[in-house]
């Protein structure tokens, strides 16, 4: 059921230990529709971990997490992808030998009643079915200026747009909420540039929630609407990206990183 007020995401009082580590520790937020947010925190901090508790590869000990009223707890990842979560990896996702269009039509596997090798025969629904994707494909190419790539298969893309790519692939399941683990990590600063201008595109042509999880802290700035800040699994600040960079709790967890 879709609810027309409130927060897209609810993350609610999470705790996730692993044996007697403890990644999460009572972590809250909420992610507004359309809103980009960002999370950020020193290494080991929880980042990954939130992704992995949102999207069902993992599963708290405690607290709840609600996509548009829908409880995710519990689900399969298929099945909350289903529910409209997409996600980037923080290595690269791509399947190396299909091509870069075939790659993006994967991430409409779930969006296809006659699936994916079925629907590459021409013949009535599946045909139909079969230029609809194509087209819904060949518009995120265009978004993100893809299109000198569409055949190249996916494993000789040079790095910065093999990144482009992946976050194609998860524009391509349609999602409500994107998830990003770290999209300019080991990227020059033109191609970091260019990510951020793609992803400020998506999201006005698109509208999407996203949450960002990155190390680079001038993009995060740049981009968020709002930073939750986080610290051996415990939130240390939330707020408008230049509240939390001069919070005193966050200038510390970095300055303690680095010492
Ligand atoms: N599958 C797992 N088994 C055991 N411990 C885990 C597992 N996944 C994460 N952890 C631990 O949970 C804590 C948080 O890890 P997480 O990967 O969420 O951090 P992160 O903030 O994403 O770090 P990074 O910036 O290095 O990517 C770490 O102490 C990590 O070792
Ligand atoms: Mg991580």
């Amino acid at each position: 059921m879709e609810r027309v007020n409130g927060p897209l995401l609810e993350f609610t009082g999470v705790t996730l230990r692993f044996g007697g580590v403890t990644a999460l520790d009572d972590v809250s937020f909420e992610v507004e529709p359309g809103e980009l947010f960002a999370i950020i925190g020193p290494n080991g901090a929880g980042k990954t971990s939130i992704f992995n508790c949102l999207n069902g590869v993992y599963r708290p000990q405690r607290g709840t997490i609600t996509l548009d009223g829908t409880s995710l707890l519990g689900r399969a990842p298929a099945a909350i992808a289903g529910l409209g979560v997409a996600r980037t990896f923080q290595n690269l996702g791509l399947f190396a030998h299909l091509t870069l269009i075939e790659n993006l039509m994967l991430g409409r596997h779930h969006l296809m009643h006659t699936g994916f090798f079925s629907g590459m025969f021409w013949w009535g629904r599946a045909k139909r079915e079969e230029i609809a994707h194509r087209a819904a494909v060949e518009e995120i190419v265009e978004l993100l200026e893809l299109e000198p790539y569409r055949r190249m298969p996916a494993g000789l893309l040079p790095y910065g747009v093999a990144k482009r790519a992946e976050l194609g692939r998860a524009l391509a399941m349609e999602p409500r909420l994107l998830l990003l683990d770290e999209p300019v990590a080991g990227m020059n600063l033109e191609e970091t540039e260019d990510t951020a201008r793609y992803l400020l595109e998506v999201r006005r042509e698109l509208g999407l929630a996203m949450i960002l999880v990155e190390h680079d802290m001038s993009l995060v700035m740049d981009l968020a609407d709002r930073v939750l800040a986080l610290d051996f699994g415990v939130v240390i600040a939330t707020g408008k990206p230049s509240e939390v960079q001069d919070d005193p709790h966050v200038i510390e967890a970095y300055l303690g990183g680095a010492a």
